[in-house]
């Protein structure tokens, strides 16, 4: 990459227009339909109510200008409500699916990602959010393992290590208990 992606990167709310490139992000990713599908169910199934885009704002190559939509998608984030079992009143949100093309990765891109989709659940009333996926990347953004809050996940399609952040100070404290995820984070694997 020639240019400090970082510095020269739009976050913004995810456009009809960006639909089938964000599949193809999700597709290349994680070489498969299957993370690019729970996308599409998401979105159809209207449980996606944050979904975010990263992209270039200036061509790296020439420095011109790029209007929104214009560049290549770099990734991309969606934020769906979870519930929490015997809590009805907790308001909490799940990031899923998040990806960064892989070029693109470490370079700060899925960092800027979850730091905005995060923001925006807390304007949406959201107390704490959790997240599955690699640990020690969410680590670095201050989640913490989500047994740490007594808080689990029984369902098989949920990969990798199941993170949590209180927006909050002290919403999930001595609460625990499985975390309920809508039918369509489930799919048939593909
Ligand atoms: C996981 C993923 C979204 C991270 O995006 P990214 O743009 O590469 O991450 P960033 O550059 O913003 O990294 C932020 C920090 O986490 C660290 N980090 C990134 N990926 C990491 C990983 N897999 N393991 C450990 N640390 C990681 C970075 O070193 C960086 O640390 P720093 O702030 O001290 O420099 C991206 O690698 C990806 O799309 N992976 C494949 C899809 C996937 O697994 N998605 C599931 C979501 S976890």
């Amino acid at each position: 990459m020639s240019d400090s992606t970082a510095e020269n990167l739009r976050i913004r709310e995810e456009r009809t227009f960006d639909h089938e490139r964000v599949y193809r992000i999700h597709e290349s990713v994680f070489a498969g339909h299957r993370e690019a599908l729970l996308g599409e169910r998401l979105r159809h199934g209207e449980q996606a109510q944050i979904s975010l885009v990263a992209e270039h704002v200036t061509d790296p190559e020439s420095g011109r200008h790029l209007s929104e939509g214009e560049s290549r998608l770099l990734g991309h984030v969606m934020a769906s409500r979870v519930a929490l079992s015997g809590y009805p009143d907790r308001v909490l949100m799940a990031l899923a699916p998040l990806a960064v093309l892989p070029q693109h990765q470490r370079h700060g891109i899925g960092k800027r990602l979850v730091i905005s989709a995060v923001k925006r659940c807390r304007l949406l009333g959201a107390g704490a959010v959790v997240a599955a996926g690699h640990a020690d990347f969410y680590a670095h953004l201050g989640f913490h393992p989500a047994r740490h809050y007594g808080l689990y996940c029984n369902h098989h399609d949920v990969p990798g290590a199941f993170v949590a952040f209180e927006l909050v100070s002290g919403y999930l404290q001595g609460l625990g208990g499985e975390v309920l995820f809508h039918h369509n984070f489930m799919g048939p694997d593909v």
